[in-house]
């Protein structure tokens, strides 16, 4: 019997494959679009942007305490209404929305705000006359500009598609978050997606009928902190103040 003692190369550690995947990606040609694409495309062209976008991107715990251009809100809406509703079978009969709570946003009064994909515009809900730190289960969210929440009739999904239904208003929602987050990335933005505010606060507020409009998920964002922080400006509670019970970078949920 003929012995093979060629040592094998060690496998790739996992975290090593996502920087190739990059790399190739990069060097990739546009996509091509066929009819057996079953989800909607992305609208992203150009694989090398979005593996730019994609090596900015990273969860973001910290946020400065400036405020959020306005304008930069915008895009962000515009892009997460875009990726839930365009291309997508089921978005005329289930809708899925999307709700601000602007903490912090240039031109945009501090409330929960209802935003309509058709229209493109902000519409207020209600004010927001409470500590952001009792909507959050992770407190450091309490601190981005704002937050954007998905929802969607899940229980109507269900009844019409059982929980086909759920799974696709779920990826519509993450879809949404997703292409929010992405634009957030390309903008320099501190952005992180998470699992949302506490839905009694939803509830409380007006703002969605949490049981039959059942929130997805959300994405935090607001501009990054400067290095070395400005933790010594937020003295004012519930306009970013950090509260000394936060849970800090490493809690996580997911
Ligand atoms: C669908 C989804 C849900 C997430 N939910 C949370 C969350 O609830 N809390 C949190 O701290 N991070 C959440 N994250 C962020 C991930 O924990 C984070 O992406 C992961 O730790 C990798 O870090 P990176 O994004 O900096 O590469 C979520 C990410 C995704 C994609």
């Amino acid at each position: 019997m003929i012995s093979d003692n060629r040592v094998p190369p060690p496998p790739t550690p996992p975290h090593e494959l996502v920087p190739s995947l990059l790399a190739e990606l990069s060097a990739y040609p546009s996509a091509a679009v066929g009819d057996e694409d079953v989800l909607p495309h992305s609208g992203e062209e150009n694989p090398a942007a979005l593996a730019a976008a994609l090596e900015r991107r990273h969860s973001a715990h910290t946020f400065a305490t400036a405020p959020l251009p306005g304008d930069a809100l915008e895009r962000l809406l515009a892009e997460a209404g875009r990726a839930a509703h365009s291309g997508w079978p089921d978005a005329a009969r289930f809708p899925v929305g999307v709700v601000v709570l602007a903490l912090r946003v240039t031109g945009v009064a501090r409330g929960f705000h209802r935003y309509d994909t058709a229209t493109d515009t902000l519409r207020h809900v209600s004010d927001a006359d409470f500590d952001p730190a009792d909507a959050v289960l992770q407190r450091e969210f309490a601190h981005a500009a704002a937050v954007l929440v998905t929802h969607g009739p899940v229980p109507a999904a269900v009844r019409h598609d059982g929980a086909h239904g759920y799974r696709r208003l779920l990826l519509r929602g993450a879809a949404a978050v997703s292409a929010a987050w992405l634009g957030a990335a390309r903008e320099s933005l501190a952005a992180c997606g998470f699992a949302g505010l506490l839905p009694d606060v939803l509830r409380t507020h007006g703002v969605v009928d949490v049981d039959e409009d059942i929130p997805l998920l959300a994405l935090a964002v607001g501009l990054p902190e400067p290095p070395g922080g400005d933790a010594g400006d937020r003295s004012n509670g519930g306009q970013g103040g950090r509260a000394t019970r936060d849970q800090g970078a490493a809690a996580c949920t997911t």
